[in-house]
Order: structure tokens, then sequence, then C-alpha cells
């Protein structure tokens, strides 16, 4: 495992938040564990992503200060049905997801969490006098919107105790502060990995939870193509240039000439994968040169790079994933039309035999001991 020197754990982004009041500043802080390494990561992630038959370049490099603030606007879309549904789900299971913190105290751990509009319905549901006993623990690789977003919850939540963690979910977990907890994942960033790496991921996350530890995960399930492609295809062009900012952001990190006009916003459902795939596709010869790299690489006309993957899952296909990872899902909780699911998992234990699912209301069914 790689090792922090304790100026890269520590350090604060102090100019962001000196502003704050003397309260709000006790009671936040940091932990950054990417700003050392970043630049050799994405040169190394850039080169094998190009090298790659197809090329793909990973998504996690979206999320710049431009890339965070598109997302938001993804977010308002209309065609964008994920985070309206998900934020309804929130509104009626938000007070029994938050139970868990009743009476015990703990952190909750928030992976990749761009801004506060979810985690904010779960503390809104929550009793005021509670909000003392949890610790907010957001995590994001994107620094901007972590600080800007723990800002917020500082000023609307009194009490609220706040520990951001700039970092990146597919290399850090073992970061996040041991100690009772529930960890969640909002917003269907779970289908951005393959299986194999989301299983990686969530076997990780099962490694660091206690027996009473939960993981609430979103996931957004299948539905018809029609209205999975317009949610990546919006009419403003928002999706498109989110997609682009990718190759701008790699400009600015590793001195690269990507011509933004090149290329053009591709996503499409690939039915046998059961997911949206979102490209670049270029639309004429050129080479592009990485300077920091010091090499170039040439792209055809037609030539795509994959930027994002979004897996769409069924309750089946969700389920595999759990039990590969040593999960065992206790609630599913979702809208009436179903497109969206929370599911809270707890990490399975040797005794977990002889379980059976009952309905509970609101679109939410828990697993009870099937003698109960
Ligand atoms: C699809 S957005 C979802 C944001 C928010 N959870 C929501 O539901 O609206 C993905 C978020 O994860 C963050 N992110 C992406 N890859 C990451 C990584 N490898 N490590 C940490 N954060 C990451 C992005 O900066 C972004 O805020």
């Amino acid at each position: 495992m790689q090792s922090y020197s304790p100026a890269e754990q520590w350090a604060e982004p102090r100019g962001q938040v000196q502003d704050l009041s003397w309260g709000a500043r006790q009671r936040l802080s940091f932990a950054n564990y990417v700003r050392a390494d970043f630049k050799d990561e994405i040169g190394k992630d850039v080169r094998e992503g190009l090298s790659a038959r197809p090329k793909t370049l990973p998504c996690k490099y979206f999320y710049d200060d431009l890339g965070s603030r598109l997302f938001d606007q993804i977010c308002r879309l209309p065609e964008y049905y994920p985070t309206r549904t998900e934020i309804s789900i929130l509104r009626t299971s938000g007070a029994a997801i938050m139970s868990f913190f009743e009476p015990q105290p703990g952190d909750l751990v928030e992976i990749g969490c761009g801004a506060d509009l979810k985690i904010r319905q779960l503390f809104e549901r929550t009793d005021p006098d509670r909000l003392a006993h949890i610790r907010y623990v957001p995590m994001d690789i994107s620094a901007g919107c972590l600080v800007q977003s723990a800002r917020r919850m500082l000023a609307d939540f009194r009490g609220l105790k706040v520990h951001a963690l700039i970092a990146d979910f597919t290399r850090h977990v073992e970061r996040i502060p041991a100690g009772r907890k529930m960890i969640v994942f909002f917003g269907g960033t779970f289908g951005n990995f393959t299986f194999a790496e989301g299983i990686d991921l969530l076997k990780r996350l099962a490694g660091i939870m206690g027996p009473e530890d939960r993981l609430v995960i979103g996931l957004d399930m299948i539905k018809e193509k029609e209205i999975l492609e317009a949610a990546y295809n919006d009419r403003q062009g928002v999706t498109a240039a989110f997609n682009l900012n990718l190759l701008q952001h790699i400009n600015v990190r590793l001195r690269a000439d990507f011509d933004l006009n090149a290329f053009e916003h591709l996503a499409f459902w690939n039915e046998r994968q059961e997911r949206i795939e979102m490209h670049l596709q270029a639309k004429k010869d050129f080479n592009v040169n990485l300077a920091e790299l010091g090499i170039s690489w040439s792209f055809t006309r037609g030539e795509s790079i994959r930027t994002e993957i979004s897996q769409k899952f069924s309750r089946k296909s969700a389920q595999e994933r759990f039990r590969k990872a040593g999960l065992q899902a206790i609630a599913w909780h979702t809208d009436p039309a179903g497109w969206f699911c929370l599911v809270e998992l707890r990490r399975l234990q040797a005794l977990d035999l002889g379980y059976a699912i009952q309905p509970s209301g609101n679109g939410c069914e828990k697993v009870v001991p099937s003698g109960a």
C-alpha cells in the first residue's frame, strides 16, 4: 500500500475556508490524498487508455471544477431522470435510512459526493439534536466541489462535524476513518465500474465495514432504451460539453493539444452489456501531442474514445455483484416506477442463513429471518 507523509494527509485547503466563522472552522477538518501523485497517475492512465483497443479514458477525469459544475447542470436537465428520481426516494425513505444513527453516533461517509443535493435530504430528515452525534465524511476527487459542499453543510446543519476527504475512491477507500459508519454511494456512480471493477470496489468497502455498518448504494435500473438514451443526449448539449471537457482537463494537466472541435459526443444503449456507453468520436484524421508525456497520438476519422460506461441493473444482476463481494441487501428503496433503487447492504456474516424478503410499504422491502 502507498504511504503518505503527514503533510500530504492533513493539508487543508486553508484559503478556501478562512472566511468561515470560528465555530464552523472548529467543526471542519480535511485530509488530502490525491495532491502529490495526481500528475503521474493521470499520465499513466492516459497512456494506457489511448494504447487500448478501443481507446478509453477513465471517467474520473471528467471532474475538474468545470466538469463538476457541468455535472451539476446535467442533474437539473429535464431528460436526466436519475437525480430527481433518487431524490424522491430519499424524501420517502430518508428517515428510515437515517435510523441507523438512533441512538448510536457514527460517521456518515459519502463517496463521490459531488454537490450536496442528495445528502442534505438525509440530514433534513434527522432530528437536529442528533446532528451533533453524526460526523459527515464526504470524499471526492474534485477538491473545489468538495470544499464548497462542506461549507454549505456546515452553514446549514448546526452542530454537524465535517471531515472532508480529497481522495480517489478507486485507490483510497482504506483511508476512510475506522469506527461505526454508514457509507453512501449515490447517483449511479457505481454503474461507471465494469463488473470486475465493481466487485473489487464492493469487496474493499466490505473490508472496512464492521458487522453493524451499512453501505447504501444507488442503482439506476434497466428501462426503455428511449428514456436511457435521451438522458445522455440532452437537447441543450450539456452532456456533450461535459464529455468534451474530459479532453480539456487532459489538455491542462498534461499540456496536450486535443482540439475539442475535432470530436463528436456519442451516447448509446449497449443492450448486450446492459449499459449506456459515452464516446468521443474523431471527425477527421489528426495527431495529438501530449507535451507532459513527450508523446503524440494519431487519430483516424470515425475512431472513438470510450469515456464512460453507465451500467443499468436488474435486482438479479445487482444481487450477483453483492453476493460475490460478501455483502447482503437488507432493504431496497425504490420509486413507484422502479426506475432507481437505493439498496441498504451489510457485510455478510458466517451465520447469515435463512433470510426472507418482506414488503414493508413505501416501495421498501426488508430482509428478515425466515422464521419471523
Ligand atoms: C456522477 S457524479 C455523482 C455526484 C453525486 N454523488 C450525485 O449523486 O449527484 C460522480 C462524482 O464522483 C466523483 N468522482 C468520480 N470519480 C471519482 C474517484 N475516482 N474518486 C473520488 N471521487 C470521484 C466526481 O467528482 C463526482 O462528484
